[in-house]
This record gives structure tokens, C-alpha cells and sequence, in this order.
């Protein structure tokens, strides 16, 4: 049996309460149907920004009635700190995923991504510390690499920030480090590598490049690649980011308060990714794919990103499940029925 599979017997024997921030968005919504699967209770916050009642909907429509019953849903903000509050009352498990992502978004908007990343962050972390929950899990991000050009990335080396959106998250891990030394409040930080999969948004400026993408093919637009295509990053699936926080959840003493790779260790350029995809949906769809178009690079994109990780591996004993040839299959799967 893998530690994955242990840990989901054992919360299926015990069920918990959880609080998943930030639960309509992607990976809050599929972070959801993984619980309530799971037989757990969970309460989720969100103000619905960047996420989506489809998406709960959605994972409605994935469980049982009674696994859904199990579900209270608030609609509240991470920057008013009575939100926050009233969203942890009586929860185990807190899972904080609400944030404003988007390295393009940061850049033109530093001040609302400042306002629901930090001061929403540092709200989160005062209204759990309070009221004493089991354990505390944040969406930190591989952006905090910044211009370090080290490949593998390794934890404990990161380089300066490209973005304010970089800046953001560093700080919350910053503060998760502060709030362990000065208050003993324990929490696990997990750094996620461009993370794809269902219920992923692939509309609007800020979407994330494997959502775009495949939106843009499917209708038939022509996709951008910025720069030459050569561009790299460790593609992960999101049941792989669902089962990070379901182990950082209940990780052993030794292995909280440290931030951890969350990802495949397996690099994957623009340009294969491009043809991955285009063969994903010529398989479906039975037509062919126009070519990328290529244009200029964009500002605070890293050039190159790799995980490490064995430090995931060995202290939360993580193994990713899906790799990208599947997850890419699965993904146009579910955005082409
Ligand atoms: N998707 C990735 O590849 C990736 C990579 C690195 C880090 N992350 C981080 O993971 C987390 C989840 O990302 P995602 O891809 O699911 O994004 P998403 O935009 O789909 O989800 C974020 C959710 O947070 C909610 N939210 C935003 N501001 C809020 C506020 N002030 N109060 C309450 N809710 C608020 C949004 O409405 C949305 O539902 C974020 O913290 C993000 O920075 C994601």
C-alpha cells in the first residue's frame, strides 16, 4: 500500500473537517471532490474572484448526495479577517489555496494581488493559529525561484523574484516561518509547478497556458507560444497536487514547517507541449491542428523550470501519480467530452 492510499483508508476510518480556501477555483473545487469522496466534511471559502459556482456544481454532480451534504459552503473574503474566522470555527484541516495567481496579473494589478495574497494569507494564518487547528497547508508556487538558473530546483535555494505575484507568495512563507518560531503554529507550504488538469478556467488574459491552449484548439483560434518555444516547466497534474495536500495534511512532526516541490520532476518545453496537446485532440477530435504562432517573450517569466522532488517524496511520501503524457489525454478529455 502507498502512504497515499494509507492516508486515504485512514480518513475514510476517521473522517475530519476541513476548510479548503479558494474552493471554487481549480484546484480548491478539485481538492473538494477528492474529500467529500473521502467521506469528510468540509467547509469551503470562497469569493468567487477568479473561481466559479460550475465548478462546484460540478463537483456536486461527481459525488453522492450524502457525501455532498457533508459540504458548507461560505462565501466570504480572505481579507476580512471575520470571514477567515468564521470559516476555521471548528475545523481539523486547513487547506489554503485562495490567492490571486498570475505573474501577468500581479504586474498590472500589484496591489489587489499584494491585498489577497499577504493580507489575506496573514489572516488566514492569525484566524487558524487561533483557534488552534490540527494542521495548516498553503498553496506557496515555483515562481519563488525566481532568477535562480539552477536546475533541479532545490527547497532550499531560491533566487530573487521576477513578479510581485513571486514576491507574494515568498512572503507567505516568510510569515508561516515567523508564525512557527514565534507562536509554535505549524504549517507545510507547498511550492506547485504549473499545475493543469479539469475545471482549470481557459478563458480570459490570466489563463493558465495548457487551459488556454486547448480552448484556443478547440475552436479552432491559433495558439501563441511566448518566445522561441523552448521555454520549459514540470507540468503537473492536479490529482497530484490534491494527493500533496492530502499528505501535508496529516504529515508527522519532523516534516512540518518546511515548503516542499509539489510536481513530476520531468520537464516538458512549450513547443512538445504544443504537440502533446495538438495530438490529444487530433486523437478526439479527428482533425489537424493549425501550427503555433511565435511571438515575443513575456516580462517575469522564468525560462526554464524543474523540480527536486525528493524532499516530497521522502518526508510526506509522495509519488506522483499522473504523469503529463496521461494528464494532457485526461485534461482534453474533460474540456471535449
Ligand atoms: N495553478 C497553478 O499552477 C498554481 C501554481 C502555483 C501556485 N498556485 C496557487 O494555488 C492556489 C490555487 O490556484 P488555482 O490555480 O486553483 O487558482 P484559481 O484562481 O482557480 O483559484 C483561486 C480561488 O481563490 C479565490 N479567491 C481569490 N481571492 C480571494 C479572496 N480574497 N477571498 C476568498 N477567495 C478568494 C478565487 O475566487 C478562486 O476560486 C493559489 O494560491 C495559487 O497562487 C497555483
Amino acid at each position: 500500500m502507498t502512504r497515499y492510499e494509507e492516508v486515504q483508508s485512514a480518513l475514510k476510518a476517521t473522517p475530519r473537517t476541513w476548510l479548503v480556501t479558494g474552493v471554487a477555483g481549480f484546484i480548491g473545487a478539485n481538492l473538494l471532490e477528492k474529500l467529500l469522496s473521502l467521506d469528510q466534511a468540509v467547509v469551503g471559502l470562497d469569493n468567487f474572484e477568479t473561481g466559479f459556482q460550475h465548478n462546484l456544481d460540478d463537483v456536486r454532480s461527481c459525488v453522492s448526495a450524502e457525501q455532498w451534504a457533508r459540504f458548507r459552503f461560505i462565501e466570504g473574503d480572505i481579507r476580512d479577517l471575520d470571514d477567515c474566522r468564521r470559516a476555521v470555527a471548528g475545523v481539523n484541516y486547513v487547506s489554503h489555496q485562495a490567492a490571486l495567481g498570475s505573474v501577468p496579473r500581479s504586474l498590472e494589478d500589484p496591489i489587489n494581488t499584494n491585498r489577497a495574497n499577504i493580507d489575506g494569507f496573514l489572516n488566514m494564518l492569525v484566524a487558524a493559529k487561533d483557534e488552534g487547528v490540527k494542521s495548516f497547508t498553503y498553496a506557496a508556487s515555483s515562481s519563488t525561484y525566481g532568477d535562480s538558473e539552477e536546475l533541479p530546483k532545490v527547497e532550499e535555494r531560491i533566487g530573487k523574484p521576477l513578479s510581485p505575484y513571486a514576491v507574494t507568495k515568498y512572503v507567505n512563507e516568510l510569515y508561516a516561518d515567523v508564525f512557527a518560531r514565534c507562536y509554535g503554529f505549524n504549517s507545510i507550504g507547498l511550492r506547485y509547478f504549473n499545475v493543469f488538469g479539469p475545471r482549470q478556467n481557459p478563458d480570459g488574459a490570466y489563463a493558465a497556458v495548457i487551459p488556454k491552449w486547448i480552448g484556443a484548439i478547440l475552436r479552432g483560434e491559433p495558439v501563441y507560444i511566448n518566445g522561441d518555444g523552448e521555454t520549459s516547466r514540470d507540468f503537473t497534474y492536479i490529482d497530484n497536487a490534491v494527493q500533496a495536500n492530502l499528505l501535508a495534511a496529516v504529515a508527522d512532526e519532523d516534516a512540518v514547517n518546511r515548503v516542499y516541490n509539489v510536481a513530476c520532476g520531468e520537464r516538458t518545453t512549450l513547443n512538445e507541449l504544443f504537440d502533446g496537446l495538438a495530438n490529444a485532440v487530433e486523437k478526439v477530435k479527428g482533425a489537424a491542428v493549425q501550427r503555433p504562432n511565435y511571438r515575443s517573450f513575456r516580462v517575469g517569466d522564468v525560462r526554464h523550470s524543474l523540480a527536486d522532488i525528493q524532499g516530497i517524496t521522502s518526508m510526506l511520501g509522495y509519488a506522483p501519480s499522473i504523469l503529463i503524457t496521461q494528464g494532457l489525454r485526461q485534461s482534453v478529455g474533460w474540456f471535449c467530452p
